[in-house]
């Protein structure tokens, strides 16, 4: 007799449970899981593969020496930042997952991508918009392609009869959470809907080497159902991210099968679609006329890339008593680190100051080594005195004040002397391993905070 079998799923990290439970075991979040069908009353035949253990059975088996070791073929795109994340083109018959918050541009891009990959076969799958809204976005960016196919329709059976005809070199999907397949019940964006969808794709992929993009929302916290359980079953993992009141974007790859994850492309989103920006520094460092206090160029490595960003302090007499801390891309505990080695350190006063961190252009700094520039920049607004436009600064800043030594710090300077920096100020430990010789460009090198102000002021 067919039974159906349900099951519960935690909406949020997909754990499975026979039973509902109040909290998940797995991410420990509260109401989450969902009662849902995974298998419709099905007949499936019972397998039973150890009867021929002893039997004839072929060997599947191979060993690693008799497999051909080719390089796996890839479709260089006309986009050098994806060819960059993707560690240089996409594979054939990969499955890649491009995550982020809606709206932060996602469907823009890969329209773009596809429409400007002219000699290959492209299937654009859209189960959120209608052909007529991506038409208007294609006229939009402004690229025409005679290859480039629109199908909008969830349902993955019907979705696979239309790839049998078409035979597409290369397919989109936007975005995974509207796929509904009819093998599983429960309605499309569940996890069991999403995580079926996904694996139908990944056997297409695999059987026919045709590589998939799997579009994906996440939510603001990055971690909502979807695309997180998503993470283990695709080759690679890219996130789209950005500040959608500023125009830059950034794709960066999480996960990467075939290839380097700590590749990062930057976009900037313009009125006709989005733009590679291939020398990031020279955008993010505003040019100014006049020198102003509060502001200090960090030289950080994003990825395997230098870029030169701008931080900016302000630090006022606050009004209230409690002095207030606000950060737009730092993080909140390393600023109120900073500021505790200041006022231990250098007996700077803090505590009655309000003090507020921005990073130009909307990004976010994980680099420790931007703690230099952002306490040149504190010090600089405490002090509302101006550093020079052509100093920049490379380090992490330690609890006793020591400035710390960073990683490829050759890369760094480079950078700021290809930028038109006059000195660097770098941590006197990372001086040690540099031959001075080969840079132009002054290295100033420093132990503590205390000698960062005496050499600022
Ligand atoms: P979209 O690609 O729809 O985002 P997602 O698929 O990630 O949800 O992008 C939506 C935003 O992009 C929308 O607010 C308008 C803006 N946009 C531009 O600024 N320039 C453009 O050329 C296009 C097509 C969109
Ligand atoms: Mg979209």
């Amino acid at each position: 007799m067919s039974k159906t079998k349900t099951s519960f799923f935690c909406q949020n990290c997909g754990y499975e449970s026979a039973k509902w439970v109040g909290k998940c075991p797995n991410c420990d979040q509260w109401n989450t899981f969902v009662e849902e069908v995974i298998v419709k009353g099905s007949d499936k035949k019972e397998k039973d593969d150890w009867k021929e253990y002893n039997g004839v059975g072929k060997l599947k088996t191979i060993s690693i020496a008799d497999v051909s070791s080719a390089e796996e073929k890839r479709i260089v795109t006309n986009d050098a930042e994806l060819n960059r994340v993707l560690g240089g083109g996409i594979v054939l018959g990969s499955i890649v997952l491009v995550a982020g918050e809606p709206g932060i541009g996602k469907s823009t891009l890969f329209l773009q991508i596809g429409l400007q990959l002219n000699d290959i076969t492209t299937l654009y799958i859209s189960g959120e918009e209608s052909e007529q809204q991506i038409k208007m976005r294609a006229d939009r960016v402004g690229i025409k392609s005679e290859q480039f196919y629109l199908l909008t329709e969830t349902n993955t059976q019907t979705i696979f009869q239309e790839i049998k005809k078409l035979k597409p070199q290369l397919i989109i999907v936007d975005s995974i959470q509207t796929l509904q397949s009819p093998f599983v019940e429960s309605g499309p964006g569940s996890v069991s809907q999403i995580r079926e969808c996904a694996a139908e794709l990944q056997r297409f992929a695999k059987e026919t080497n045709t590589p998939v993009f799997l579009i994906g929302h996440i939510t603001k916290d990055g971690n909502i159902a979807g695309p997180k359980i998503l993470e283990h079953m695709v080759d690679t993992v890219l996130q789209f991210e950005g500040d959608r009141n500023y125009m830059y974007r950034i794709l960066r790859t999480l996960k990467n099968r075939f290839g380097s994850t700590a590749e990062l492309g930057i976009y900037e989103m313009t009125g006709t679609g989005m733009r590679a920006v291939s020398n990031p520094s020279e955008i993010l460092i505003t040019q100014k006329e006049e020198q102003l206090s509060g502001i200090a160029i960090a030289a950080t490595i994003e990825g395997m890339r230098p870029l030169l960003i701008e931080a900016q302090a302000l630090v006022t007499q606050s009004v209230y008593g409690t002095p207030q801390r606000t950060v737009s891309g730092f993080d909140l505990r390393r600023l109120q680190l900073l500021l505790a080695v200041l006022e231990k350190r250098g007996g700077f006063h803090f505590g009655m100051k309000d003090v507020f961190i921005n990073i130009a252009g909307g990004l976010k700094v994980e680099d420790p080594s931007i703690d230099l520039a952002m306490v040149s920049a504190l010090l600089s607004s405490y002090e509302d005195m101006p550093i020079s436009q052509h100093v920049c600064f490379a380090g992490e800043v330690g609890l006793s004040g020591e400035i710390r030594a960073v990683n490829r710090v050759e890369q760094r300077i480079a950078e700021a002397e290809k930028l038109g920096f006059e000195k660097i100020i770098v941590s006197k430990y990372n001086s040690k391993s540099l031959s001075k010789l080969k840079f132009n460009i002054e290295i100033i090198s420093l132990a503590k905070v205390e000698e960062l102000y005496q050499y600022l002021f």
